[in-house]
């Protein structure tokens, strides 16, 4: 027994004994409206360059966990946003050393999207990934910085005294895995050991306060792809996992208005990789029959192979996949059975040069092999996307096109080596995009790896998506490797995905294999996983015993050659006679509950101000004292904040603003409002206005 293993158990006897009466932290918990441009920019996500935003349902939001055990403090944020690339966390790091100096680092803080794929983009850099945002979007880019810097001081000022409880539920009814194919051709002994082919627990820490345990946050990690809605939807919306964490926030909270209360509440992404919410599953949409089960086609076509579901439309399948969460989470929440997380915090962190790693693996037969990592390269199977999204092309999952002009034009741009396609065999190279260095980087080459353990748990920060047994894999490795080194037996491993680089999927050696959507995603190639689980042993194994590792290389900085062609607001105008603010079409003058209400403005383009903190729209109810009440904003599931362009050449636009008025709404006098800003032609200057509505009684 070494000495620091030894130190270690006397330690958590010694904790035992006292029962952990100082088994408190410092706890911050902070949230702030990251909502990025409403209108005007593709989504991040389904890489459909036709799914442009036109407004917002639901605003993103960045949600801050600070603890700090009196020696070491670790941070994780989970960002309503697809994920979260080097860029965004390289500039939140340099604004938070300006406040905080090296307290805040890009070792101890964790950047999580949740992936939902109804938000702008445009902010990744790397510019494979920019490509159907036309380039560099630089409102989405500083959108997601303000707000995730925002949250963090607002958790940083916001630090008290608390504990940590750890609890874990099943939940059945709310993902399946959209690649089954693939999933069937891991081991048949490895499949025996799971009961279900997607993870079904929900991963809950709750945080209340030493005090009077009060809660004041709490993160749950389920695995499942924010994908009800579909690639038609123009709304910015968190999705399923946003809406729940809306609610759970509502449920302690109170009161209607989103973002504003004490306890944060989030979902977050872990190894959903392979994982659909849309649990009806996948139908050929024009004939109703099943899709083909090895493709995922129809007649031949991946287009008309479209999953869905729960509910009849995705507005209805968001809501059902978000209370299904919710309810389980406050289940888990309030029945205070959850274990006390103890002992203390560490971290670690290395960038990793994934196509420079060389392992040694066992093959079945017992023989040695060493294997690499490879330069980045997506496969045809990438191209035809997959049942939450089909791609617009004539790709299919697991099969080669017989398309010859995909070769010639890949050839075209830049034809992968050799080497390159040994490497990546048996994918079929579409883009060879490690070799692709005009204008600059087109995915990461350089990966961060890294590991935050609060007591017992271990968060481990993962650039992409790895599938659901990729997942399971990598857990079991790492779990392993921290109690071999004297860590807790009870150790557990929560994967939190898409963080601080993206790197698009990890699947198995096995379900690579197969290439469809995941594997020909898998950009390093097919032992992509065993490199991971390699480099994940070897952080666990200094973390425990107090290592310090090289940092590894610097990932580029390419900020300085960045394109767009995105134009940007050149001018807004009001129709001749008209004001911007000016209400064009009135609600009726009484609506009854359970009805939508809707009123039209004159608007200028939403681009010009994200209005954070604020909002594009309001609910107003007339109070007593005749003052005006906000009940609703643009951050509320009843209501929609809708815009567009009504005349391309004027620089004239309209905004709709509607509210769903839920069935138990108090009766009364209610007005619609709208808030936006408008630039003037030349000088560029932007200006607020607003306007209101006639009012209408609620009855
Ligand atoms: C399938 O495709 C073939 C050839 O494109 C076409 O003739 C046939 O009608 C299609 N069948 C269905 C059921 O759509
Ligand atoms: C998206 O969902 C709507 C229902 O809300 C459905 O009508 C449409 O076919 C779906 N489209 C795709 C591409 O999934
Ligand atoms: C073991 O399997 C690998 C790959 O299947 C093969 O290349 C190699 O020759 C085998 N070695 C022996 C000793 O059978
Ligand atoms: C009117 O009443 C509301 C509560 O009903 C209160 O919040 C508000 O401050 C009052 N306004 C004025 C001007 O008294």
């Amino acid at each position: 027994m070494t000495g620091r293993v030894l130190w270690y158990s006397v330690f958590l006897l010694f904790g035992a004994f006292v029962g952990f009466l100082d088994a408190t932290y410092q706890i911050g918990v902070g949230i702030s409206d990251c909502t990025g441009p409403s209108a005007g920019i593709t989504f991040m996500g389904y890489a459909k360059l036709s799914q442009v935003g036109c407004g917002i349902h639901l605003r993103q939001f960045a949600r801050a966990f600070i603890f700090d055990d009196g020696n070491s403090r670790a941070a994780y944020v989970t960002v309503d946003t697809c994920m979260i690339p080097h860029g965004v966390k390289k500039e939140v790091i340099s604004r938070l050393k300006k406040k905080f100096g090296d307290t805040y680092g890009f070792n101890n803080v964790i950047l999580s999207g949740t992936h939902t794929h109804s938000t702008p983009g445009g902010f990744m850099m790397d510019l494979m990934y920019d490509f159907p945002d036309k380039g560099f979007v630089s409102e989405s880019f500083m959108a997601l910085s303000d707000g995730i810097t925002q949250a963090f001081l607002n958790a940083h000022n916001n630090m008290v005294e608390g504990r940590i409880f750890l609890s874990v539920g099943e939940v059945l009814n709310a993902n399946i895995n959209r690649s089954p194919y693939s999933y069937l051709n891991n081991p048949e002994e490895e499949r025996a050991r799971y009961k279900y082919n997607t993870d079904k627990d929900l991963v809950q820490l709750k945080f209340v306060r030493a005090s009077d345990n009060v809660p004041i946050g709490a993160i749950n990690w389920f695995a499942v792809h924010p994908t009800s809605m579909n690639n038609t939807n123009c709304l910015v919306t968190s999705d399923n996992v946003g809406y729940a964490s809306l609610q759970l926030e509502q449920y302690i909270n109170g009161g209607t208005i989103m973002g504003k209360g004490p306890f944060v509440g989030a979902f977050a992404s872990t190894n959903l990789g392979d994982v659909s919410p849309n649990i009806k599953g996948p139908k050929c949409i024009d004939t109703g029959d099943d899709c083909d089960f090895k493709t995922s086609t129809c007649n031949g076509s991946a287009k008309y192979c479209i999953a869905s579901g729960p509910g009849d439309n995705m507005v209805e399948s968001t809501k059902i996949i978000a209370e299904r969460l919710v309810t389980k989470a406050k289940e888990l929440f309030d029945n205070n059975k959850g274990e006390e997380v103890v002992g203390p915090i560490k971290y670690i962190h290395r960038f990793v040069d994934m196509p420079k790693q060389e392992i040694t693996i066992k093959l079945a037969n017992g023989t040695e092999k060493v294997v690499t990592g490879c330069s980045p390269a997506m496969g045809q199977g990438f191209a035809a996307g997959t049942t939450d999204g089909p791609g617009d092309f004539d790709f299919r999952q697991a099969s080669r096109s017989d398309n010859p002009i995909w070769n010639y034009i890949r050839d075209l741009i830049f034809p992968p080596t050799e080497e390159d396609k040994a490497c990546h065999s048996p994918k079929d190279i579409l883009i060879a995009s490690g070799r692709i260095k005009v204008p600059y980087q087109w995915q990461p080459e350089i990966v961060s790896t890294q590991l935050v353990m609060i007591g017992n748990v271990i968060l481990a920060a993962v650039p992409g998506e790895f599938t659901t047994m990729s997942g399971r894999r990598l857990r079991e490795s790492i779990k392993n490797a921290i109690i071999e080194n004297g860590g807790p037996k009870n150790t557990r491993v929560v994967i939190t995905g898409l963080s601080n680089v993206y790197t698009s999927y990890i699947a198995t050696f096995e379900e690579y294999q197969v290439q469809r959507y995941e594997g020909a995603s898998t950009i390093f190639g097919p032992h992509s996983l065993e490199i991971y689980q390699n480099v994940y042993t070897g952080l666990a194994e200094a973390l425990l015993k107090d290592e310090d590792l090289p940092i590894g290389p610097i990932p580029p900085d390419f900020t300085s050659k960045l394109i767009s062609f995105n134009l940007p607001v050149v001018f807004d105008a009001a129709p001749e006679g008209k004001h911007f603010g000016d209400c064009v079409q009135e609600p009726p003058s009484e609506v009854a509950r359970g009805q939508t209400v809707t009123a039209k403005f004159i608007a200028g383009h939403p681009r010009n101000n994200m209005m954070h903190g604020k909002t594009f729209m309001a609910v107003e109810k007339l109070m007593p004292n005749n003052s005006w009440k906000v009940v609703y904003n643009d951050a509320n599931w009843e209501t929609r904040f809708k815009w567009k362009k009504t005349c391309v050449l004027k620089g004239t636009s309209e905004a709709t603003i509607e509210w769903d008025i839920p069935e138990d709404q108090e009766p009364g006098t209610y007005r619609l409002r709208h808030f936006g800003n408008h630039k003037i032609i030349l000088v560029g200057l932007v200006l607020p206005y607003s306007g209101t509505s006639d009012s209408f009684t609620v009855v």
